[in-house]
Parts: structure tokens; C-alpha cells; sequence
């Protein structure tokens, strides 16, 4: 796949999602919503079972597509399944009852998801969602084992509240993390194997109990790195600041100062193959941390006295073997040449400038605007798009960089 490509994963794709007859039926409209917003043609196949739950016109009508209940709905279409499975990009069933799980485990073909689930042959997900004895059940998993050693995704329920009453594992996974195995089953590996760090968010000095020395960055960029990193198949850890809730199948580290940051990732740094610095640092913290709250009336005005914070990625260059490392550089003028010298100062492989003066771009925005520059000199303008497809062009120059090792 051409890599440009690779961020809009789902674009221009067709994904058969199938819908079984679980509660969780009803959230599969809005999973066809999501689908479409990535850019996805979604034809529903409904079995007789889902339509208890939820009619196929609620389906037609988000998709703009007849949603298909029948194996032989008209003589003109016999072979309805065959040429299904022939435009299908990717296969998903969401939910998937036991019922369906064993009928595709086993080869069983009674009826138009099941038969089409036969003749496909494109990446196949299937989100279960069930009760909770019914999940744990040997049965269930043995059949859920054998579709994972064919290679069909398995997308794990959650632990939560169920429609029988009951608590415990068997809810269908929200629907962003099952959004974010399709676009991972259409991506590239290129990045299976990879160690990855990713930094996020705006630290916070302290300067009292109750108050810090902070900045504007929410920690959307680096959550999207993340994100994109873990879409390619890298093992990411995401050492963060930020409160955001982390992307799916994500390990994150809560820190809060510079100083912490760097104990984080100084812990795992010789394990890990890539650093990606999307956090703003402070450069400065105060040089002692009040231990009550600073009192109004106890001062006419406040001088506060700053100390230089470690810089982590000066630190990291120092120590650094096969690692690759990657700054971003968050500059107001003279972008850059700023960059620039970021890049050579802190011996970094790749560095990314961003101008942080636009609304659209840098901190707290949806979207962002960068430049990525080379050791080598070389320049990259990145236009306006979301972070996360930022991240993903991000990662394509990683790749191309010469100490990126494949590692799959
Ligand atoms: O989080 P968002 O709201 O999405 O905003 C994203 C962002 C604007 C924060 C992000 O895109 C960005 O530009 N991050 C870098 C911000 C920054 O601190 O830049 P800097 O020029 O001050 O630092 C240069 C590089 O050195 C950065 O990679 C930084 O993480 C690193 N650094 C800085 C200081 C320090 N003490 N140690 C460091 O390692």
C-alpha cells in the first residue's frame, strides 16, 4: 500500500458488517455511522435472529444501502453471496453471538452471513458480545480459537454491565476500539515488532500544592502517534500528561513533571526501539515547591525563582544505541531554522516543526500543520489534516529513515 494512503485506512473501502441477534444489535447503527465517517461503503447483512433487535430500514438508511437479510432474496440474484464476498474489503461481524462463532468456526453455511463468510477473502473480524457464563464458556473459546488460528481477528468484549442483568465480561468493545481494528486489519505492519514510546501532553511543574507551571498542549498529538503507531503493529507505550482517556490496547504511564517524564521513559528506553517526543516540556520549574499554599496576603508581589528542567531528549541522545530518536519543536518564529537547531542540538533523527501560532494547528487543535526536517537537510511540508493522519505521515518518514530496522 502506498503509505500516503495508509492513514485513511478505511477510505473508499467496502466492509460487509454483519449484525447477529444479540441486544448489542442496536449499537451496530451507530458502528455503520462511524464506518462511513472513515470513509467506508458499509453493506449490512442482518441475520434472521438481529432483526428481532433492530429493523434492516434502520440500516439502510445510514448506509444508503439495502441491507441484505436473505441467501436467495430474487431468482435474478442467486448467487448473492459470491459476489459479496468478492467486493468485501474486510469482513466484521459486530455483534457476533455464539450461534454465528460456531456456525463460522465449524463451516456451517445456512444462511446469507454465514454462507458469505465461506467465500471471503479479505481480513475477517468478529466482535462478540454475550453473557457472561455464555462467553466463558470452553465451547466459546475453543471456537473463538480456532477462527484466531485461522486468522480472523477476535475483537475482546468488555467487562461491564450486561442486558441480562449480570456483570462481567461479555459487552460488545466500544465501537472507537473496534473502528480502530479495522482500520489496523487494512494497514500495513510495517511497524509489527517496533518498541514504541510516545510522549504526550504539556507537563506540569508544581509550584504549590495547588498550583503548577504548565502549557496549553492537550496530548492529542501524541495520543494520535500512539494510536498510528499501534494501528502498524507496534508494541507502543504512551508516557503522557494528559487526562485524555488512552487509544485502545495501549499501555499509558500518567506522569506529571518534566522530571518524572524522564524517569518513565529512562526506565524502558534500552528496551525500546523508537522515541517520539509530542509532549511540551517545560524548559524551566520552580526551584523550590512551596509545601502549603502560597498565601495572597502573605506577599506584596511574588518572585518566583525558575531552574532549568532536564532536557529528556539532550539526556537520551547521550545514551542512545539503536534507538531512533524523534522531537517535535513547537516554535512561534522562525520555525524553521529554530527546528533546525533543535535537530542538531539534541542529535535527533528526525525532528517535527510545528508552528504553533495557527488556530488550526499545534496546541489543543483537531487538526495540525508540520514540517518534518532531515539530518540530511532535506524538508518535508505536511498540510492541514487531522492528527492522526499527521502521526501516520509522521511514521512513514520514520520508516524511511536509516536506522529503521524492519523488525517483522
Ligand atoms: O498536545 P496537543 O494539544 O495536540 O499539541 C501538540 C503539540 C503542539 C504540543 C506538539 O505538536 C508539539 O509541538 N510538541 C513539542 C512541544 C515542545 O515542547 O517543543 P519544544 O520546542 O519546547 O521542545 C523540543 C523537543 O524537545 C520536544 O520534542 C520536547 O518534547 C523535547 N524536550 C523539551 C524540553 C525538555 N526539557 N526536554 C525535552 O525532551
Amino acid at each position: 500500500m502506498g503509505q500516503k494512503e495508509g492513514m485513511k485506512a478505511l477510505k473508499g473501502k467496502t466492509v460487509i458488517l454483519g449484525i447477529t441477534g444479540g441486544i448489542a444489535a442496536y449499537k451496530g447503527a451507530e458502528l455503520c455511522r462511524l464506518l462511513i465517517q472513515e470513509g467506508a461503503t458499509v453493506q449490512v447483512v442482518m441475520t434472521q435472529a438481529a432483526q428481532q433487535f433492530i429493523t434492516p430500514l434502520t440500516f439502510s438508511t445510514i448506509t444508503g444501502q439495502e441491507t441484505l437479510t436473505e441467501t436467495f432474496a430474487s431468482d435474478s440474484q442467486p448467487l448473492k453471496h459470491i459476489e459479496l464476498a468478492n467486493k468485501a474489503d474486510l469482513f466484521l461481524v459486530a455483534p457476533a453471538t455464539a450461534n454465528i462463532i460456531a456456525k463460522f468456526a465449524m463451516g456451517l453455511a445456512d444462511d446469507l452471513l454465514s454462507t458469505t463468510a465461506l467465500v471471503i477473502n479479505c481480513p475477517a473480524l468478529v466482535a462478540p458480545a454475550m453473557n457472561v457464563n455464555m462467553y466463558a464458556k470452553t465451547v466459546v473459546q475453543e471456537n473463538l480459537s480456532i477462527l484466531k488460528r485461522r486468522g480472523w481477528k477476535i475483537i475482546e468484549p468488555e467487562e461491564g454491565f450486561l442486558a441480562c442483568g449480570t456483570s462481567g465480561k461479555g459487552r460488545l468493545a466500544n465501537l472507537e476500539s473496534i473502528v480502530a481494528a479495522c482500520r489496523q486489519a487494512l494497514l500495513p505492519s510495517d511497524f509489527e515488532g517496533q518498541k514504541v514510546l510516545v510522549t504526550a501532553g504539556g507537563t506540569r511543574e508544581p509550584l504549590d500544592p495547588v498550583r503548577y507551571i504548565g502549557n496549553y498542549s492537550s496530548g492529542k498529538m501524541g495520543y494520535a502517534l500512539a494510536q498510528a503507531a499501534k494501528e502498524r503493529g507496534a508494541e507502543v507505550t504512551l508516557i503522557s500528561t494528559s487526562e485524555l482517556p488512552p487509544p485502545p490496547e495501549i499501555d499509558i504511564v500518567r506522569v506529571q513533571t518534566a522530571a518524572e517524564m524522564l524517569a518513565a521513559i529512562q526506565e524502558r528506553f534500552s528496551e525500546c526501539d523508537i522515541v517520539i517526543k509530542a509532549a511540551a516540556v517545560a524548559d524551566f520549574r520552580p526551584g523550590n515547591m512551596a509545601e502549603q499554599k502560597i498565601k495572597k496576603g502573605d506577599h506584596k508581589e511574588l518572585n518566583l525563582s525558575l531552574e532549568p528542567t532536564p532536557d529528556i531528549l539532550a539526556n537520551l541522545s547521550k545514551v542512545k544505541e539503536k534507538q531512533l530518536l524523534i522531537g517535535f519543536a513547537a516554535e512561534t518564529q522562525d520555525l524553521l531554522q529554530n527546528a533546525k537547531k533543535k535537530l542538531d542540538e539534541k542529535n535527533l533523527d528526525l525532528i517535527v516543526a510545528n508552528d504553533v501560532n495557527r488556530k488550526d494547528a499545534g496546541f489543543g487543535s483537531e487538526t495540525n500543520v508540520v514540517t518534518l526536517l532531515y539530518p540530511d537537510g532535506h524538508k518535508e511540508q505536511v498540510p492541514k489534516m487531522p492528527k492522526l493522519e499527521v502521526a501516520h505521515r509522521i511514521l512513514d518518514a520514520i520508516r524511511t529513515l536509516p536506522g529503521f530496522k524492519e523488525r517483522n
